[in-house]
């Protein structure tokens, strides 16, 4: 009964213009990615992580990421996808080639490096309580309008009923297995999900595992995790 993660890192992390694979970025001498897989480790309830990682650092991000396995786990690393989705469904297909007992998948991008392992084992927890899809949230701070295609306020939804969306995404592995097999398409993997008639539940996310994507969020990251915190 293994606890698998999948983590998407194959992005090429232009709008971070640092000129490599956003995931192989540094924050104060240490990769995001090597943070992510590191987190999810410390969560003491991950056994395998599927790195999707940038197809010309697959060598190199074995090399940085390997040891961090901890006794009976694994670290597995292949070429990712052209799109998000594809990286998640490759490292998915290699997951359950490769490690038959995998019974819980969570999806955790490389980007939100930062996650607290607290966070990651509560997601397990709950998938583990029973349900078949898990995700965790906070509440949303601004007042979000939708808009039509020239910019005009068509409704303001109720931010009470709002919630931002984090990693890592949890599931039975064969709740994930049949919503890529669905040919469904979503945006993240929880909508995939919820687009094949799963009910889809919640956990509070956390601060820290916001989303590494512009210079601002790097300098945000760097500040706050200066210091010789994680
Ligand atoms: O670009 P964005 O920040 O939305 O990407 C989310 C995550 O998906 C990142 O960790 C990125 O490396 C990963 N990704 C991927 N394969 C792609 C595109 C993005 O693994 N083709």
């Amino acid at each position: 009964m293994s606890v698998v993660a999948l983590v998407p890192a194959a992005g090429r992390g232009e709008r971070l213009g640092y000129g490599m694979p956003k995931a192989l970025v540094p924050v104060n001498g240490v990769p995001l990615l090597t943070r992510a897989v590191r987190g999810l480790f410390e969560s003491g309830q991950v056994q395998h992580v599927v790195i999707a990682a940038p197809p010309s650092d697959v060598d190199l991000v074995h090399t940085a990421t390997a040891s961090l396995a901890p006794a009976g786990g694994a670290v597995h690393v292949l070429s990712g996808g052209a799109e998000r989705t594809d990286s998640v469904r490759l490292a998915l297909e290699h997951a359950l080639r490769v490690i038959p007992d995998t019974s819980i998948v969570l999806v955790h991008d490389a980007a939100r490096a930062f996650t607290p392992p607290e966070v990651i084992a509560d997601v397990v927890a709950a998938v583990r309580g029973g349900y078949e899809a898990v995700i965790p949230v906070l509440p949303v701070a601004d007042t979000i309008k939708q808009v039509n295609e020239v910019g005009v306020v068509v409704s303001t939804p109720d931010r009470a009923g709002l919630r931002v969306v984090q990693t890592p995404q949890g599931f039975r592995a064969e709740t994930l297995k049949a919503a890529y097999c669905s040919g469904i398409a979503a945006t993240d993997d929880a909508g995939l999900v919820e687009k094949n008639g799963v009910a889809v539940h919640t956990v509070p996310g956390h601060a820290h595992a916001m989303k590494i994507t512009t210079p601002f969020d790097l300098a945000v990251a760097e500040a706050l995790f200066s210091g010789g915190q994680k």
